[in-house]
């Protein structure tokens, strides 16, 4: 079985991957700063290097740790609103870095990359649902940062022979076990939902309730993380078999959308709760409605989402929540 390079594996989506491909009869060698990540989160059985995508030297001992076969690029920056503060940090950690990453797999001879790329690359589409052929108009540094690296990509190929496929995630959720969602600064609306029915946040902030949609708040397509693993896994395996491919990108999602209504009435049946809200302003640069069209992975890769449907969802993420109501606590 092949050994996968996997940055970003103490992460949310990351740590879930990795494990999925062990599980799978994989080798892995996580390679994660951890300045956003969790110790306790990288399955036992990877291998671990800590260290940053910008120090070659590391990424160096870490590509000699085995014969690496791929690679699977989770790390980076996620955070919009930080990206709208301090977007020269989004492009020195989420560009110039993964460049770093990038001249690393040139040198080491890995030519099969994934790497973990996002629906705000499309910014605000005209269409619905959003398909991979539509501009990629990002509306901000997150977004744009992440479609600039899939370039990179797309220009190794020409320089070098890289075979890539960008994976553009819709909103990821859910949990597995004991690994979920626990981000220093959450901004995602599942957990959020979650920390205020147990009371260690308040209250959640509707941001906005005079949108375009049929309860006036913004729809999101939400996809499972199994979903997710599924995906990377699949995608992994025709790099490495399908040797003519040209490099491409999915989107995944399960091209339903939720109202962050709806999520939060869901929840409340599901956890029993209250789950205090307070309706705020309007998010600068929220879109009304982001959905996915994913046939492309679905008839290429051969994808099917099992686990994304909002009660599988919630009730995952729920359990995960009330197991680890302070997360990871490190
Ligand atoms: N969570 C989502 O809904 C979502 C949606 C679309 C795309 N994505 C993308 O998926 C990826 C993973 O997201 P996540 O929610 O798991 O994020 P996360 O913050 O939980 O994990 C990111 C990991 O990368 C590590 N990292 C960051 N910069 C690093 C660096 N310079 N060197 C070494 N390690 C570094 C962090 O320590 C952390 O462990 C990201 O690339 C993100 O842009 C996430």
């Amino acid at each position: 079985m092949p050994t996968i390079l996997v940055t970003g594996g103490a992460g949310y989506i990351g740590s879930i991957c990795v494990k999925n491909l062990i599980d799978q009869g994989n080798e892995v060698v996580v390679y994660d700063s951890l300045e956003r990540g969790h110790r306790s989160a990288i399955d036992e059985r990877a291998t671990f290097v800590r260290g940053d995508l910008g120090d070659r030297t590391r990424l160096d001992r870490a590509f000699a740790e085995r014969s690496i076969a791929a690679v699977m690029h989770f790390a980076a920056y996620a955070l919009v609103g930080e990206s709208v503060e301090q977007p020269e940090l989004y492009m020195r950690n989420n560009v110039e870095k993964g460049k770093i990453l990038l001249d690393a797999c040139r040198d080491h001879g890995v030519r099969a990359f994934l790497f973990s790329s996002t629906c705000a690359t499309y910014g605000e589409p005209k269409e619905m649902p959003i398909h991979e052929r539509l501009p990629q108009l990002p509306t901000n540094p997150y977004g744009e940062s992440k479609l600039l690296f899939e370039k990179e990509l797309w220009k190794a190929e020409e320089a070098w022979g890289l075979r890539a496929v960008a994976l553009r995630y819709f909103n990821a959720c859910g949990a597995d076990g004991d690994l979920g969602e626990d981000h220093e600064a959450e901004t995602h609306l599942i957990p959020i939902v979650f920390e205020a029915a147990l009371g260690t946040r308040p209250k959640l902030f509707i941001h906005g309730d005079d949108y375009p949609t049929p309860d006036g708040t913004c729809i999101r397509d939400y996809i499972h993380i199994l979903d997710l693993a599924s995906a990377h896994r699949l995608a992994m395996e025709s790099l490495l078999s399908d040797r003519g491919a040209r490099s491409r990108a999915y989107n995944l999602g399960v091209g339903r959308g939720y109202s962050v209504r709806e999520v939060i009435e869901a929840a409340r049946e599901i956890t029993g709760r209250e789950i205090p809200v307070e309706v705020g302003p309007r998010r600068p640069g929220d879109p009304p409605e982001l959905v996915a069209a994913s046939d492309l992975a679905r008839t290429e890769l051969g994808w099917t989402p099992e686990h994304s449907d909002l009660d599988t969802v919630l009730r995952t993420a729920w359990s995960w929540h009330q197991r680890h109501p302070h997360g990871y606590g490190d």
